[in-house]
């Protein structure tokens, strides 16, 4: 009997991850939808594996991860059976004529990021059960015929970003925490707004201080397009997991004064003859540098603009190019003034290429450690700001991405300064582009030794506290200028690892003799102290005790680090005279047969 139960259980388990149940689950979409017989001609119902149906992306394990199909003409309803695709992420069916409601299956799609209805004919309520898509970045409903309330749940989904339920028939009140979300559209419906929040009924940003002054608005507007034509943006933010097809914007945001939303070009895809030609047949003396990633060329496109082409060595992209192109598209919605941003890519059978703006003063490590007679050393003021700005598009990736990015590689190499020496993060993303073959055990550990966390080293898992640490060793690189591993220390006595080094002279309160010599002593130590206490809290061995980097920006601006290194102190003090008292006890146990006060003491405790 229980065997009978075990075996059915098991069965239905099956069915529900098999391609099959993901395809039959589409089939009925299709089915549903009333599509007609010559549109998605190839979803084929016999083939069990929907990955290679158009308008479907799977991910590297056959899960089918985004169903794309606006503006199709469809009149039919939506099937509830799509709420097995445990892996879905994007769910586009705007501007199609579907009737119907929307079922309370939707709410099975957990992985959901983007959910699209706009501009259809769905009546009914909007199922409550949509609060369980907590990965829920944009939701638009608008255009339909919704009615109902709007449900208290969508109150709990903290990762929304953009809520549209504009144009519906929707009454009852507006549960008050959705105006914290940073977009969002109530108008053209019967909602009960209330006596003193009429504005809230429309439109809104949330968060943020309001009542532009007009006539500063168009100036700063065209200002803005013109710096983001020029490529180089002013603050922002926006990565909310854009997808194929979604249009892509970015919110600006400056001083408080507007706020606007640009449309965001698309990324441009490259010839390989452009790029040769760009990059003089990627000759060597283009050469800027070469990561683990592959090596990167400076190149002059036909239109006069330098930009820098990483060419990916050791790929294997088992989805090809749409796969590789999708990451692509993930990665160019990082957009931040202290991120790398992304303008175009190229793929062939055999090349995988990333083309980037070429940042006039290289990188962060460059300007410490290779300076050419005459240039400048990089001061005091220019290297707090390095570690903030690093600090902000690292909490951007981590914190304001879905889903977040972890780097994996994060030191002063990779930080790269642009002409007004603002630290520009590079080379995020690329771990998922050149590391997607998976072996069943772990990944394989990308990094740099001397950056690399323990844990990462020991277990291969990555998480964003791993790029706390690199972040540390970075922060370390920069007030000492030294190398995170360098073996001639050793001819000192010293240790091999930065890390050691500085935690050894921090300890018998040198701190002066950690600071780059460069400097020429212009630094000012109180701010020498600050950042070394920040690289000593993000370097824990133990991931859970490293702030997260948010709380990293709070502390560099000035706040909370008190407290946080007294913790650090405390629990450091507690570790070493718990390391002496274990040494002491090991050393009366080695010499003291005779010591009864020693045995006791090493005895029964
Ligand atoms: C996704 O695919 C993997 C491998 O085929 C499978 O183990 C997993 O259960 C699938 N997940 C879902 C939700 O279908
Ligand atoms: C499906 O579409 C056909 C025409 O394409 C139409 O005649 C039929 O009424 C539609 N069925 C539904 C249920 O909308
Ligand atoms: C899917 O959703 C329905 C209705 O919301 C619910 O009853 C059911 O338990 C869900 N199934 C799974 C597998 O989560
Ligand atoms: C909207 O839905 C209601 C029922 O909820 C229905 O009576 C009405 O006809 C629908 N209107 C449109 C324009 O579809
Ligand atoms: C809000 O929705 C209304 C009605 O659909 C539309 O006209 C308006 O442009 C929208 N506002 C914004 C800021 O998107
Ligand atoms: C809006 O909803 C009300 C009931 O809440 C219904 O009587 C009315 O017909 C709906 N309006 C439209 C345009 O469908
Ligand atoms: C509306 O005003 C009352 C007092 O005038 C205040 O208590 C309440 O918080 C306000 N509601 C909103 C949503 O601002």
């Amino acid at each position: 009997m229980d065997l009978l139960i075990g075996l059915l259980a098991l069965g239905y388990l099956y069915s529900f991850v098999s391609p099959d149940a993901q395809g039959d689950a589409l089939y009925a979409l299709r089915t549903s939808l009333n599509a007609s017989t010559n549109q998605l001609t190839d979803w084929n119902q016999n083939q069990v594996n929907p990955c290679t149906w158009s308008k479907i992306s799977c991910d590297s394990n056959n899960n089918v991860t985004s169903v794309t199909l606006p503006n199709m003409g469809f009149s039919g309803t939506l099937s509830p059976r799509i709420g097995i695709l445990k892996m879905l992420t994007t769910l586009q069916l705007q501007g199609n004529g579907i009737r119907g409601k929307i079922p309370q299956e939707f709410g099975n799609l957990t992985s959901l990021t983007i959910l699209n209805l706009e501009n259809n004919h769905l009546s009914g309520e909007i199922p409550s059960s949509l609060g369980n898509l907590k990965r829920l970045t944009f939701l638009i409903l608008s255009q339909n015929n919704l009615s109902g309330s709007i449900p208290e749940s969508l109150s709990s989904l903290s990762n929304l970003m953009d809520l549209q339920l504009d144009s519906n028939n929707l009454s009852g009140n507006i549960p008050d925490r959705l105006f914290r979300i940073s977009q969002y559209n109530f108008t053209g419906n019967l909602l009960n707004c209330g006596i003193n929040s009429s504005q809230h009924c429309a439109t809104g940003n949330a968060g943020r201080s309001s009542k532009p002054k007009t006539g500063m608005i168009a100036g700063i507007v065209i200002a803005l397009l013109v710096i983001l034509l020029l490529g180089s943006f002013l603050l922002l933010f926006l990565c909310k997991g854009g997808r194929k097809g979604y249009r892509r914007e970015v919110f600006v945001d400056v001083a408080g004064e507007v706020d606007q939303r640009i449309e965001f070009g698309q990324l441009k895809r490259f010839s390989w003859r452009e790029l040769q030609l760009a990059t003089d047949y990627f000759s060597e003396k283009n050469v800027l540098g070469q990561g683990g990633f592959g090596k990167v060329y400076k190149g002059v496109l036909s239109d006069n603009t330098k930009v820098a082409v990483k060419r990916l060595t050791d790929f294997e992209s088992p989805g090809g190019d749409s796969a590789f192109q999708r990451e692509v598209e993930m990665i160019s919605v990082a957009v931040h003034r202290n991120l790398l941003r992304l303008i175009g890519f190229c793929t062939t059978p055999t090349e995988r290429l990333l083309v980037y703006p070429f940042m006039q003063n290289l990188s962060v490590a460059s300007r410490l450690r290779e300076l050419k007679p005459g240039e400048p050393v990089l001061d005091w003021p220019t290297r707090k700001r390095v570690a903030l700005g690093t600090a902000r598009g690292l909490e951007y990736l981590h914190e304001h991405c879905n889903p977040k990015i972890i780097h994996r590689d994060v030191k002063a190499a990779n930080v790269l300064l642009d002409e007004d020496f603002e630290a520009i993060v590079g080379d995020f993303g690329l771990a998922k582009l050149v590391d997607v073959r998976k072996t069943n055990v772990t990944t394989q550990v990308r990094g740099t030794m001397g950056h690399i966390a323990p844990e990462y080293l020991s277990t291969g898992k990555s998480s964003e506290k791993t790029d706390v640490f690199g972040y540390g060793i970075m922060l370390l690189e920069l007030v000492t200028g030294q190398r995170a591993i360098d073996f001639s220390r050793l001819e000192e006595e010293d240790d091999v690892l930065l890390l050691d080094h500085v935690k050894k002279l921090q300890r018998d309160k040198k701190l002066d003799a950690i600071v780059d010599p460069n400097l020429n002593s212009n630094y000012n130590i109180q701010e020498v102290e600050m950042l070394i206490q920040v690289a000593l809290l993000c370097t824990q061995s133990s991931p859970e005790d490293r702030p997260a980097m948010s709380e990293v920006v709070r502390m560099l601006e000035g706040e909370g680090l008190a407290e946080r290194w007294e913790e650090w102190q405390h629990v450091e003090v507690t570790r070493m005279e718990e390391y002496e008292r274990l040494q002491r006890r090991f050393d009366w146990g080695e010499d003291s047969i005779n010591n009864q006060e020693a045995m006791e003491l090493s005895g029964g405790r």
